[in-house]
């Protein structure tokens, strides 16, 4: 039996406590996946991953699993959304299955215990052979988002390999407002008081006006700050996405952010946007509705030098890394590339 046919009996149990359950049995470390792709090894921003597909932020929110992360066979893991307080999100129910379309709504707005707790699950996962990113946002209440984010980012950087200001989570009130011009060139020069070494990203919307799009692409060529972008969080539109009938249609009627296959070809535009615009000269990270090689294989296309998931793990369990890993792998032979890296940007079709 295959996972998806498996997870359909569990589907009565609520998403978040199914997420507890996946977290608890990777704590075990019972599951292992030693793959190797030689030509999937890539060197960005100064790091060598074994491959380019990481977790995406919002998996290991607490920074609790990075072993058994590591261990589903992921090139890197993004940790967080870390705040500097604790705090619990909204409301439950606050996590929607659609599993017609393998997509997922939530608005969980940014449940964590806090960057104390955080941190020291962190240093002690130091000696763990991957590459660890953090992802940092402000509390719901915080008066002073630019402090929050230079508090997280001066205590947290020393122990991550890369750092990502999330401002575009559309679960916590007036973020992604910081992405309209004015109050992202704020951001930035607020920021830019620290005397960074690690590489930072800043994570963006799909919904993103291209105004603000072609703004921010100025922005971060210009920027001694920010070294790349990635492409992107969840949705907060519902139209054009979905090309089946639902059978819970109701679900699509809640309020969050929309992740997993139709957010796909939404994200794709955008990459292929900010690649355009920067031309091919910032780090792209592509996440949005990955689930099989061939999405892998678009997103690097298009332009990302880097990719993440999160939504497929949900429908497909453990075994989806390795199966988007090999096809990737297989992709690139079969069009007589040698490494990943020679199909970045080059909109070479998958077919
Ligand atoms: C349950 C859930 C929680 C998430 N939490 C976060 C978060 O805390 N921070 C963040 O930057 N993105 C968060 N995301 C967004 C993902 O990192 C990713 O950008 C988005 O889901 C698109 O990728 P996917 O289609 O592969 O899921 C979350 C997504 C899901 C499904």
């Amino acid at each position: 039996m295959n996972f998806r046919t498996f997870s359909k009996f569990f589907d009565f149990l609520p998403p978040e406590f199914l997420h507890s359950l996946f977290i608890g049995f990777l704590k075990t470390q019972l599951y292992k996946k030693n793959n190797s792709f030689e030509n999937l090894k890539i060197k960005v921003f100064g790091n060598e991953f074994r491959n380019p597909l990481g977790l995406a932020a919002g998996f290991d929110k607490n920074a609790e699993v990075i072993k058994g992360a590591v261990n589903l066979g992921f090139g890197f893991v993004e940790l967080g959304t870390v705040t500097p307080m604790p705090q619990y999100g909204n409301q439950k129910p606050r996590v929607f299955k659609i599993p017609e379309i393998e997509a997922v709504i939530q608005r969980l707005g940014f449940n964590n215990r806090g960057v104390e707790e955080f941190l020291e699950k962190l240093k002690k996962a130091q000696k763990i052979k991957s590459i660890l990113g953090v992802n940092i946002g402000k509390n719901k209440n915080s008066k002073d988002l630019i402090s929050d984010y230079l508090f997280l980012y001066q205590k947290l950087e020393a122990y991550s390999d890369y750092i990502t200001i999330n401002i575009s989570s559309p679960n916590t009130p007036g973020l992604r407002d910081i992405q309209e011009k004015g109050n992202i060139e704020k951001l930035l020069n607020g920021l830019s008081k620290i005397k960074k070494k690690k590489p930072t990203f800043l994570k963006l919307s799909p919904d993103l006006s291209r105004k603000n799009l072609e703004n921010i692409c100025r922005l971060v060529i210009k920027s001694e700050f920010v070294n790349g972008l990635i492409l992107t969080n969840t949705t907060i539109q519902r139209d054009n996405l979905f090309k089946k009938p639902v059978k819970n249609s109701w679900k699509l009627g809640e309020e969050g952010g929309l992740s997993g296959v139709p957010l796909r070809e939404k994200t794709n535009k955008i990459i292929r946007s900010a690649y355009e615009l920067t031309n091919g000269k910032t780090i792209i990270i592509g996440v949005g509705g990955i689930s099989t090689g061939r999405d892998a294989f678009e997103k690097i296309s298009m332009g990302a030098s880097l990719l993440q998931l999160y939504t497929s793990l949900i429908y497909q369990g453990p075994n989806v890394v390795v199966k988007i890993l090999s096809d990737l792998s297989c992709s690139l032979k079969r069009k007589g590339l040698k490494n990943v890296s020679d199909l970045i940007g080059k909109n070479i079709k998958y077919d």
